[in-house]
């Protein structure tokens, strides 16, 4: 069965997968809906997107993405309020985010009505699949790779640009206890650090095996220079609180520009929270543990959402943060995702109705 809604074909899966998955113990990432959508960068442009069932997809082994790594990707969720209305968080900013990385990486930009006509098509198609229960959501990876063959190390003249979708639970199984890096970079002045490419996380998965293996669960990493100043960790940015102020490290060509990071900042200055973005040094933040004003550290992060840091290690020395009650981190998440989920006003025009 194939239709043409607004100019994409959409080609049904004949078997939907969906009563095969358990709801109550979503992984992840682990789990894929029935559709994805395709769209095709060929002689100069991007072709209109298709949808049709989940799968492989083919490849020539001289395909460009294999030798050169020029592989960008976003990450969003969507998520389905009480009266079944399927809502997305700035996705717009995604759509934004995605070119820049793109542009970096002289992957063609996508126009951004194949990225919004396109992701609404995919969930009006998969909404089923977009689970309620506390803390889930549809996780949605749209990404762009190149396609193109030849081993000539230049761009490729092909792309495909694909969004799958994944039911997913939480992206961190408790609290998080985070190694400050001394040693590895994950990126550099003049670099690829603020692009959502591919080779970003590859870059960082041998440091993160070294760190899970001292018990530690993500890396934070630290600026390449002189390992001086707290960046990101693998997966979000990090907010440190000390005394009653936020604070959290000014974006630059390092560090991915996260939409979870300048919304809790947003909030944080609507509700008079003191926050500051500025550069924040290691050490600032062991005295702080020391002398007992280090409050909390949390990560932000669309698939993190906000996540509390339950400690961290430095130098080889393990401090732990104190646990209480009415926490930064839990009036930020609840606040995001009670806006992400239709629970409360959005002040600020972040929820998008699909
Ligand atoms: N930093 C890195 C390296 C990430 O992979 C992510 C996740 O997307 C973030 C930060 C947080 O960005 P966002 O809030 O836009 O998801
Ligand atoms: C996200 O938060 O969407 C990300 O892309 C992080 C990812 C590496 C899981």
């Amino acid at each position: 069965m194939s239709a043409i809604i607004n100019n994409i074909e959409i080609v049904k899966t004949e078997s939907s997968k969906i009563n095969e998955v358990d709801f109550d113990n979503l992984k992840f990432g682990s789990v894929f809906s029935d559709h994805m959508l395709v769209c095709d960068y060929k002689n100069g442009k991007w072709e209109a997107p298709k949808i049709m069932p989940y799968q492989p997809i083919t490849l020539d082994p001289s395909a460009k993405i294999f030798h050169y790594g020029q592989s960008v990707f976003e990450g969003m969720k969507a998520y389905k309020d009480i009266n079944d209305k399927v809502w997305l968080f700035r996705p717009l900013d995604n759509w934004k985010r995605l070119n820049i990385s793109s542009k970096r990486l002289a992957i063609p930009e996508l126009p951004e009505d194949y990225f919004m006509e396109g992701l609404k098509a995919l969930l009006e198609l998969d909404k089923d699949w977009i689970p309620t229960n506390d803390g889930s959501s549809l996780y949605i990876r749209p990404f762009v790779f190149a396609s193109g063959e030849g081993f000539h190390a230049s761009p490729a003249d092909e792309y495909k640009f694909i969004i799958c979708t994944a039911p997913s639970g939480s992206y961190f199984s408790g609290d998080v206890k985070v190694l400050i890096e001394q040693t590895y970079s994950r990126s550099a002045n003049g670099g690829v650090g603020f692009a959502k490419a591919g080779g970003n996380y590859a870059g960082q998965f041998y440091p993160t095996q070294l760190a899970v293996k001292k018990g530690y669960q993500q890396v934070i990493w630290t600026d390449d220079n002189n390992h001086e100043y707290i960046e990101e960790a693998g997966a979000m940015n990090i907010f440190v609180r000390i005394n009653d102020t936020l604070i959290t490290g000014p974006t630059s060509d390092r560090i991915l520009d996260g939409i979870t990071r300048k919304s809790i900042i947003e909030i944080a200055e609507s509700q008079n929270i003191p926050v500051e973005v500025r550069k924040l040094s290691v050490k600032e933040v062991v005295e702080a543990a020391e002398n007992g004003t280090l409050k909390e550290m949390f990560g932000a992060g669309t698939a993190a959402v906000v996540s509390p840091i339950s400690g961290f290690g430095y130098n080889g020395v393990d401090y732990d943060l104190p646990k209480f009650d009415d926490t930064y981190a839990s009036y930020f998440k609840k606040r995001i995702t009670d806006i992400q989920t239709n629970k409360s006003e959005d002040p600020f025009g972040w929820r998008f109705k699909v």
